[in-house]
Formats: structure tokens, sequence, C-alpha cells
């Protein structure tokens, strides 16, 4: 075989590189290639032949001859489809390579090659944040994100809460509690890192907008920047933690969105999905004051980006439409909602087989159908009104037939033609349709492909949310405020149904007011929230023990939900160290009061190894003379910004005291023996 027959034949292996007709993708190959995708790299080595060609024996390893590789799939000769010079591409180019090919055309900002811990923990504050070079300063990077310490873990369910004894688990070993962390939210990533990595179906967030009026208060200079660098940071390790076909939905609105979305083609590389519009306000209020100086601003993005396996959404949510057209259709008399569910469920279904055809036939057959028009005469209700909800309420068993001209081509192969009134049969591609049987061979123009009328009254609401309502009693949902951002149930609601199974994890690590863990929660999918911030009263968790014991507001009296109450979460806090002694600075009234902490931190927090104490305490007559925010600005720059929290490292370590009921939470969640 010749070297580009046995590499294609080897690259083909890989679905992802294969298009639709069954050619070799051959530009994404050579965008693999240069960024040394270990994939692309594992299926050469796989191969005697490619191995010998591609690779560098060098001392005994193996380095990737990556520019052969991509001469070799640039070759003509290879090309075969390459019949003009301009390859078959629509790109910008210099020196006859594209742009994108050569890697140089990227989103770049200051502190982008930077880690941001963004420490802020209380809206009000503002500081100035110190970014960690991710070359020059990895050892510092590589203890701050080491997994932390848990401290103060509860069980809450509907008879209160309970010290944490033990995390559940299920067959895998896997945490299958819902879990609130409160901590900041990067270490929560890193932290969640080794017991979820590739386990979570779906990230919702809503980080800050930067909007220069929000809570993200760090740095004025670098705004973009420092945005970009802690929304990178964090979106970077999240990837980790989604499934190989997971999807993560970013809110947002104008300030970011274009930033965000070039942001987030680079870290999920071929994985836009959509660009939603969601009307987040009405043309009315103080913004309508404004309206001549520029359009008022009624909308806000939720960006979806797919990881590579992601296979279509689970489900869509639909919303009703008015207009109504009774007329040819058939009533399914005895057909109830679970077995229509069934039967659409077979429909959906990728590849159906012989035995799905069995069992869409077992509910068919006991079907009885009936004209609409006569069914209507028949239960004798007149007003429009009437009807028209009786048709809503039925329409899951309401069907029209349409005219299929392959599905008159299977069904006129098929052995043997069902007798019932309506069948199923799988067509080549295996696709499972449903058809009325008063046909025969002979008939010319068939109408009998089936369409349920409940998949076609109602809208699919498609990339423009407008029938989600952001006024009035969303303020009251969970029974907790939060004056800025708080969403709407039923953006989650719509979002989880659509990307979630019931055994799936959703992910939200600016949980704010708790929105996404509560739906979640009614929806009966294991959740995971974090939140930096603290929000006193109307707390995630304040809010979630309102959902245990019932919470009636929100989604909860959507016909699939009818939350009655139940169920149960983990609360845990990554445990603080240097960054309590930050919290306590930060939020000091007065001098005495810093002076107080100063005493506490030369005894119990860790200084940065080139502070020396007897310096200060000979200067501390000057340092009583600074303003109060000068105070407050020198003992936070003493502090040792590593030891923030305690990492994982520490556990045993005295200097921490780590209490026995840390160490057994701690212990239990990371799994280790003691
Ligand atoms: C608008 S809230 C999210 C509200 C949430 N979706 C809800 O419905 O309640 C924005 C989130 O970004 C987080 N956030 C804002 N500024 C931050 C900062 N400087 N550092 C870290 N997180 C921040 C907040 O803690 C909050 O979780």
């Amino acid at each position: 075989m010749l070297l580009y027959q046995t590499l294609e034949k080897q690259l083909k292996k890989e679905p992802n590189f294969v298009t639709d007709n069954g050619e070799l993708k051959k530009w994404v190959v050579i965008y693999k290639a240069q960024n040394y995708d270990a994939e692309l790299i594992g299926l050469l080595l796989d191969d005697k032949e490619l191995k010998a060609k591609f690779f560098l024996n060098i001392k005994g390893v193996l380095v990737f001859n990556q520019s052969l590789l991509i001469q070799f799939l640039e070759q003509k000769n290879y090309l075969n489809d390459s019949y003009t010079a301009y390859k078959n591409k629509v790109g910008l180019n210099i020196d006859g390579k594209y742009l994108k090919q050569r890697n140089e055309v990227t989103l770049v900002w200051p502190f982008k090659d930077c880690v941001l811990e963004g420490g802020q923990s209380n809206e009000e504050d503002k500081r100035e944040e110190i970014f960690f070079n991710e070359t020059l300063a990895q050892d510092e990077i590589t203890q701050l994100l080491e997994p932390k310490v848990l401290t103060n873990a509860k069980r809450f369910n509907d008879k209160g809460e309970k010290t944490l004894v033990k995390f559940n688990r299920n067959s895998e070993g896997r945490i299958t509690d819902n879990l609130i962390i409160k901590g900041n939210n990067l270490l929560t990533l890193h932290t969640l890192k080794d017991e979820f990595a590739n386990q979570i179906k779906l990230i919702y967030i809503d980080p800050p907008y930067n909007t220069g009026n929000d809570s993200f208060k760090y740095n004025d200079t670098f705004n973009r920047s420092t945005w970009l660098t802690f929304m990178r940071n964090r979106l970077v390790a999240a990837k980790e933690l989604l499934t190989n076909d997971g999807l993560i939905c970013i809110q947002c609105d104008d300030n970011e969105n274009a930033y965000l979305k070039i942001l987030l083609d680079e870290i999920f590389e071929n994985g836009f999905l959509n660009n939603v519009a969601v009307k987040m306000s009405e043309a009315s209020g103080v913004k309508m004051n404004h309206a001549k100086s520029r359009f008022p601003k009624l909308k806000e993005y939720i960006l979806i980006y797919k990881m590579p396996a992601f296979k279509g959404f689970v489900a869509v949510d639909k919303y009703e439409q008015k207009e109504w057209d009774s007329e040819n259709n058939i009533f399914l008399e005895n057909l109830t909602k679970e077995e229509r569910e069934q039967l659409i469920e077979l429909e959906a279904k990728e590849v159906n087989d012989d035995q799905d055809v069995i069992s869409a036939n077992k509910i068919l057959k006991k079907v009885k159908k009936i004209s609409l028009s006569k069914k209507l005469k028949e239960i004798e209700i007149e007003n429009e009104d009437e009807i028209n909800n009786w048709l809503f309420e039925n329409s899951y068993r309401i069907i029209k037939t349409a005219g299929s001209s392959s599905l008159a081509t299977l069904v006129k192969s098929l052995d043997s033609i069902p007798t019932q009134d309506i069948a199923s049969a799988v067509s080549k591609k295996g696709i499972l349709f449903f058809y009325i049987t008063d046909f025969n061979r002979e008939t010319k123009q068939p109408r009998f492909q089936v369409i349920f009328a409940d998949s076609n009254i109602y809208k699919n609401p498609c990339d423009f949310w407008q029938d989600i309502k952001t006024t009035g009693a969303i303020s009251d949902e969970g029974n907790v405020k939060l004056s800025n951002g708080k969403k709407p149930e039923k953006i989650l609601y719509r979002l989880i149904k659509m990307a979630t199974h019931a055994s799936d994890i959703v992910l939200d690590y600016h949980l704010g007011s708790g929105t996404t863990a509560a739906v979640a929660h009614k929806m009966k999918r294991q959740y995971i929230g974090a939140e930096q911030l603290d929000y006193g009263e109307n707390d995630s968790v304040i809010r979630l023990k309102n959902v245990i014991n019932g919470d009636s507001t929100g989604c909860s009296s959507y016909e699939d939900i009818n939350w009655t109450g139940g169920g149960e979460f983990v609360y845990f806090e990554l445990k603080k160290f240097n960054q309590h002694f930050i919290e306590r600075i930060e939020s000091a009234k007065d001098k005495k009061t810093v002076l107080g902490i100063w005493e506490e931190m030369k005894l119990k927090s860790f200084l940065n190894y080139n502070v020396d104490l007897q310096k200060q305490e000979e200067h501390i007559e000057e340092f009583k003379a600074l303003s109060l925010a000068e105070q407050k600005e020198h003992l936070i720059e003493l502090l040792d910004k590593n030891q923030l929290y305690v990492n994982l490292s520490s556990l045993n370590d005295k200097d921490f005291a780590v209490s026995a009921e840390e160490k057994k939470a701690t212990q239990d969640f990371y799994q280790i023996k003691k």
C-alpha cells in the first residue's frame, strides 16, 4: 500500500477526521498536527509504517515530526481534491498559509498567560489582584490550584442540617450527593477535578458581565484583560470536568459577548453551537428615557458550546402557539401520555431495529382511531375557548397524516404490511416511522406519515427566547432576593431539560442566589453549585432549604415537575487560611481593629518569606500614622498569597490546625485511606 493510503486508512479510524461523505478532513488533521493533538499522534504511533515515517528517534525517545506530516498532507498529489492552488477554503492567507493554520491569529490581551486567583468575597470589595505568570510562577500556581481541605461540611434534608458523616457514592465510587460549595470558584473547580473530571453533562454560568458597575471590581486599568484572564482560567478548568458529550452555556450581555465568543472558540475548538438571544427586560421604565441616545437594551445572550462527542439535544422545550388547525386530524382514543412519550422516544433513537418496531407496534396495536371532528361532537363542548383548552390538553393523542414518498417505498418493500390501523417500520437509514395502514400497494399518493399534534402546536424557541418572563414574580423565586442578575428559573429549566437526562450532573460555579441548583433539584438532576461571594440571607443554601421544604415558586408548578419538596444536599467550604485574614482586614472599620489583626497575624498567619518581623515592629509608629486604607493595603501585601486556603497536602500539618471533623470530611471526599 502506498504511504498516503496507509495514512488515510489509519486516520479515518477517528470519526472526527472524516466527513459525512467518508472523506478525510485534511485541514482538521493539519490543524490537529499543528497543536500536537494526542489522539492524532496516538493514531500515527499505532501504525508501524507511519511511526517510522513521521517520528524521529532521538536517544530512544520518539519525537513527532510535525512539519513532515503537514508537508505530506499539503502535497498536491495527496490532496487529490486540491485541483486549484487556492485550496478548497476561503480565508486570509500569508505566503500561501491560512492565518488560522499559521496559528498567528488569536485573541491576545495583557496577562493572558497568567492565573488570576480572583479572591473577592463580598460585592463591595475592590482589590488589585496578583497575576501569576503560567511559566514564571509555576510553583505558586501549582500551590494555588492544589486541591483544598474541606471545612464545615453538612448534610441538609427535610429533617434539618447535620454534620456530614459520609458522602454517598454510586457503584463506580463517584459522589452522588448534590453539592453546594462555598469558596473561590477557581480553586473549587480544581478541587473538583479528581472526583468529577469528565463527569459533568451541563455547565451553566452567569458570570459578572463586566459592565463597570457590577461586582467585578479587580482592576480599572486592565479591566477587560483582567476579566478575560479571570474567565479563561475558570473555563479551561471547567472544560476538564465536562463529559465528552457535554455542553456549556454562558450568559452574558453586550459588554463582553464578542470577546467571550472568541475566547470560547479558542478553548472549545469547533464547539460553537448557538448564541441565543434572550429577552431579559421590558421596554419600560428608566431605560426608555434614554431611547433617543441609543436603542434601549432588552436582550442578553447565552453562548452555547459543545464537547466533541455531543450528540444533540435530549429534548426541546416548547411553548404554546395560539393558532390551532383542527381540520383532518385523527384522535387516538386510548393512547396514554406515557405511551406517546415511549413512541416518540423510539422514533428519536438513532439506531432503530426490529425490536423497536415490535415495541412500537405493541403500543400502536391497541390504539383506536376516530376523526377529531367526530370526537369533538361526541364530547359536546361548543365554546371556542373550551374547545381550544381541550385540544391543548389532548394534543398528545391527536395526529395528522402527511404524504411521504420515501415511506411509501419503505412500506411497499415490507414482506407483509401490518394489519393494525397504525403501525411502524424502520427505513434503511434506521429511522422509525409510524404510518396509517389504510393503504395498499397500488396507492399512488399515500398519506400516512404520522405527525403528532403536540410536536406541532408548540413553537420551538429556536435561538431567540422572548417568551420567558423576566419581571414580576422572578424576584420572589426561591424566596430569596438578588437585586442584580437573578435569572428566571424558566431559563434553567429549558437548558437542563434540553441538555440532560435524569442521571446527568449539572454544574454552576457562579451560583449567586442558587437558581441553577434550585431548578436542578426540582428536576431531580444531581448538581454542584459553587459561590464565593457572601449573599447572607439570600444565600443559595437558604433557597435550597426552601426547595426541600416544598417551595412553590418558579418552575415548581410545571406539569413535568409538580414540585412538593424533598431531597437533600451537602454543603461544605474550602478551608481558608490567609484568605481569612484578608477578609477580616478588608472589612475592618477602624485602625484599632487593623492593629488587633496585625497582632494575630504575627502569631498565626503565613507572611511572605521576605518579611522581616523585627523591622515591621521597629516601624510600628510609622504604620500607625498611615491612613486606614494604607494600613489595610500594607497588611494584605505582607501575607503570603500561596497560603490563602489550606492545601490538601497540608492536611496533617500542625501549623494549619485542621480539626478532626475537617480531616474526616476531607479524607472521605478525596477517598484518602487514613
Ligand atoms: C449575576 S450573579 C449570578 C446569579 C445567578 N445566576 C442567579 O440566578 O442567582 C453573578 C455571579 O458572578 C459572581 N461574581 C461576580 N463578581 C465576581 C468576582 N469578582 N469574583 C468572582 N465571582 C464573581 C457572583 O458571585 C455571582 O455568582
